[in-house]
């Protein structure tokens, strides 16, 4: 058993959202959050500055984030594709930003219409800025271990990419399994090769479920000592620009593992299962996850 705290992300509100038939408006979106925000969850990625043409469930972030500038009990980030997005990003008030290359040509040109050098570029040129600005900064390296398009991703690449976004002065940096596509080893053998090169405080992962294997993969991390994890209400999720990304490992799943592994999270477990109800209830459809029912018998 670990005492030992672990940092959850709560991607629901950008990823769980921004692939739904049902777009949620500003107020339904703010209102998730407080939601979330009450159950204590640490981190939260609230909105994304993406063009409304090629993701519509994300317009209106500035709406969002001005609506949480008084937010002291969590931390709330956006993700941010490109420098537009990064300035109508501080421009609405956002503290924390995240940058999102992914480790291949094609989902690059797919996701933000930027080859795979231009996007590691301007993401550099993005966290460059913010730091300048006194912004905190993340770097997401999508498609980490197999890419929709191009097939399984070698690992040089996306220690290549670590680095690259670690000499522009990004503060920590999260490897996305966007279609669900890593097993335990794979997991295990590119954090152990990301943690022997760089202190492993800086590495968070983000998996899908696709295949049943997200909690595995935490495992997994968790044996290399990574202590920070993204995940989402009710397993809602997935890429609209990747084929085949199903939805992300489920909050209430994660939260109730790490803690009967005696990790603490701080994140209230009660009150997990009125907000996947909310969520299901908004979407008007089922939603993912496995523990929202024992939790609401539990409790
Ligand atoms: P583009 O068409 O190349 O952009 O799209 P452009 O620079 O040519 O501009 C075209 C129009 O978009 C212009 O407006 C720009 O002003 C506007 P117009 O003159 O036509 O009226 N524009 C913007 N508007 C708002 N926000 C912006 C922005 N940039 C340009 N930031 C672009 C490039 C990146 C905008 C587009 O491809 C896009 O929005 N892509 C969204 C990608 C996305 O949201 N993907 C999902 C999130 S990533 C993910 O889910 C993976 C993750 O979960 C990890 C994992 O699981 O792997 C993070
Ligand atoms: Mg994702």
């Amino acid at each position: 058993m670990s005492s030992e705290f672990v940092y959850i992300n709560e991607v629901s509100p950008r990823d769980g959202l921004q692939n739904q038939k049902t777009i949620l408006g500003s107020q339904s979106r703010l209102e998730l959050i407080r939601q979330l925000i009450e159950a204590n969850l640490p981190g939260i990625e609230a909105a994304s500055f993406v063009s409304p043409k090629a993701v519509p469930a994300m317009a209106g972030a500035h709406e969002i984030i001005e609506g949480l500038v008084d937010t002291n009990e969590c931390e709330i980030s956006v993700l941010v594709p490109n420098m537009k997005g990064y300035e109508l990003a501080n421009a609405a008030g956002a503290k924390v930003i995240s940058v999102v290359p992914s480790a291949t040509e094609t989902m690059n040109q797919k996701n933000i219409n930027m080859g795979l050098r231009e996007t590691i570029e301007s993401s550099c040129k993005i966290i460059e800025t913010a730091k300048k600005e006194n912004l905190k900064t993340r770097g997401y390296v999508a498609v980490a271990w197999e890419c929709p398009f191009e097939g399984k991703v070698q690992e040089s690449i996306v220690l290549d990419i670590a680095n690259q976004m670690l000499g522009a002065g990004v503060d920590e940096i999260i490897l996305a399994d966007t279609i669900g596509a890593a097993n335990p080893s794979s997991v295990t053998s590119l954090f152990n090769k990301c943690v022997s090169e760089f202190d492993h405080q800086i590495f968070s992962a983000h998996f899908h479920d696709t295949r049943a294997m997200a909690l595995a993969n935490v495992c997994a991390a968790l044996s290399e000592g990574i202590r920070k994890f993204d995940s989402c209400i009710g397993g809602l999720g997935g890429c609209p620009f990747a084929p085949g990304a199903a939805g992300n490992l489920a909050t209430e799943d994660l939260a109730n593992m790490l803690s009967q592994m005696g990790y603490v999270t701080g994140v209230a477990l009660e009150k997990l299962p009125a907000i996947v109800s909310y969520c299901r209830e908004q979407l008007q459809e089922p939603v993912g996850g496995r523990m929202s029912a024992w939790l609401a018998k539990a409790n």
